[in-house]
């Protein structure tokens, strides 16, 4: 909804009428559709921490009152009562699915979830020890080599490679686990599983295929995937974005999305905060030298899986997987000493000006490391299961991306700071 002239802005004596488009909920914005032709300025936001690139109804933040929704459903709630296909279904499509839409959407996702022979091939071209983020991104821009009939952009292959891209994810990645622990791979059952067991059947089954999948691990896992399947335009997701804005397929949009996520920054911080974790204890620091040291930031520490661009206040995800951590953790035999480490470094850290003053508090990424370590995931593949989590949101918003009118390709303007005019120098003039 736009209102005309809610807004001024005078620039070197021209005044601009500017239009507000006014949010449901949450922050308008400014239109500044006549900035540079009007007044010959752009606009500068590093890092776009006061820049929409687009209006969306997929996922609603509140920052300061610590709102996650997804589709207008409160996360607290989806995370104890829906499962993560269904909460797939919902991203995409908008709605929670009939009982016959998710029946259907989960015997789709079991039928696809074998890989071709080709993808087999690919990932076993890698060193074991490979990162395996590295490995992600190049199995799913390949993978829409062998679903042709999937990379168009009508409703019909939208919603094949949404499909492919949810099932084939999930077998890549136990693959890689596999491959990682010096297995090869199992075929996935082509029906009648559910999409989360079957997951932790591909990575955790011994080579003829037989286990019993502990119910445990599997409500946790899909809880995590839940809570990591949205974040509105986080960074990885704005990635998608702008490279879907090219008209790039869906499978290359989320293959740059994966390598996005990769950074120790974003996804990589579940890695990197369990590394934190170990270290402090190897280093026989205290957890207070520890954070002396973050305050103090001469050596460049920070607290991982601290702090959010959008959170102000505790990130809902993380008081989610908190709630369950300690149950799990004592269930699976987790590392409860670092779980009660990482909860006193939480405690320092609130009660500490430092954090105080700068808002940071534990994000997603603080306490899912050593879940996804109790489960029996090693620290390389716990941003592969972010990127697991994530998928649906990414497919949600490449898809709204596309059916949005006002959509052009990604191209933002710069201001120069480089030479100006000069001639050529010939090499021989040169000194
Ligand atoms: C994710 O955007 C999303 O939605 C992301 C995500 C999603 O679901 O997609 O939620 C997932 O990426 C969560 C964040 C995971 N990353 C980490 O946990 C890494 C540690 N955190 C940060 O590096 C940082 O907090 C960011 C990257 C998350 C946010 O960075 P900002 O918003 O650019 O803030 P900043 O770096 O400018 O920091 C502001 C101040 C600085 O201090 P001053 O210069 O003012 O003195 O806060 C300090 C920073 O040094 N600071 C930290 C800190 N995070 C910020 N100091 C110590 N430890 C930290 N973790």
């Amino acid at each position: 909804m736009v209102e005309p002239t809610a807004a001024q802005l005078s620039v070197d004596g021209t005044v601009l009428d500017l239009e507000v488009e006014r949010s449901v909920e949450g922050n308008d914005g400014i239109a500044i559709p006549r900035l540079l032709a009007d007044t010959g300025h752009v606009t500068i936001d590093p890092g776009f921490m006061n820049t929409a690139a687009c209006e969306s109804s997929i996922t609603y933040i509140d920052g300061e009152a610590g709102t996650l929704r997804y589709r207008g459903y409160p996360i607290a709630q989806l995370a104890s009562q829906s499962t993560f296909l269904e909460v797939a279904h919902l991203l995409i499509h908008g709605e929670l699915p009939s009982r016959a839409e998710l029946e259907a959407l989960a015997e789709r996702v079991a039928r696809h979830m074998q890989v071709h022979d080709g993808i087999k091939n690919f990932l076993r071209a890698f060193p074991r020890d490979a990162q395996p983020m590295a490995i992600l991104s190049g199995a799913i821009s390949a993978l829409q080599t062998f679903y042709p009939d999937s990379v168009g952009r009508n409703v019909e292959e939208v919603e094949r490679a949404s499909v492919l891209l949810l099932a084939k994810t999930a077998t890549v990645i136990a693959y890689l686990q596999r491959r990682s622990q010096g297995g090869d791979y199992i075929e996935p059952h082509k029906s009648g599983t559910d999409y989360v067991e079957e997951f932790l059947r591909l990575t955790f089954a011994p080579q003829d295929g037989a286990v019993e999948v502990d119910p445990k691990i599997c409500r946790a896992m899909d809880l995590l995937l839940i809570l990591h399947a949205d974040h509105e335009q986080n960074c990885s997701t704005s990635t998608v974005r702008i490279v879907g804005s090219s008209q790039a397929t869906m499978y290359a949009s989320v293959a740059a999305g994966v390598s996005a996520l990769s950074g120790p920054l974003h996804g990589g911080a579940n890695e990197a905060a369990l590394h934190m974790f170990d270290e402090i204890k190897a280093s026989g620091d205290t957890v207070d030298t520890f954070v002396a040291k973050v305050k103090d930031k001469s050596e460049g520490a920070r607290l991982m899986g601290f702090g959010h661009r959008v959170y102000k206040s505790y990130d809902p995800r993380g008081a989610e997987v908190k709630k369950v951590a300690d149950e799990v953790l004592r269930e699976l035999g987790g590392n409860v000493e670092l779980f009660d480490m990482a909860q006193r470094l939480e405690e320092i850290a609130l009660s500490d000006e430092y954090f105080i003053e700068r808002k940071l508090y534990p994000n997603v990424d603080f306490y899912t490391g050593l879940l996804y370590k109790a489960m029996g995931f090693p620290p390389s593949m716990f941003t592969p299961l972010f990127a697991l989590g994530r998928m649906p949101g990414w497919i949600a918003h490449w898809r709204e991306a596309l059916t949005d009118p006002r959509t052009k390709i990604g191209r933002p303007r710069q201001i120069y700071t480089g030479a100006q005019e000069r001639a050529y120098v010939p090499m021989d003039a040169r000194g």
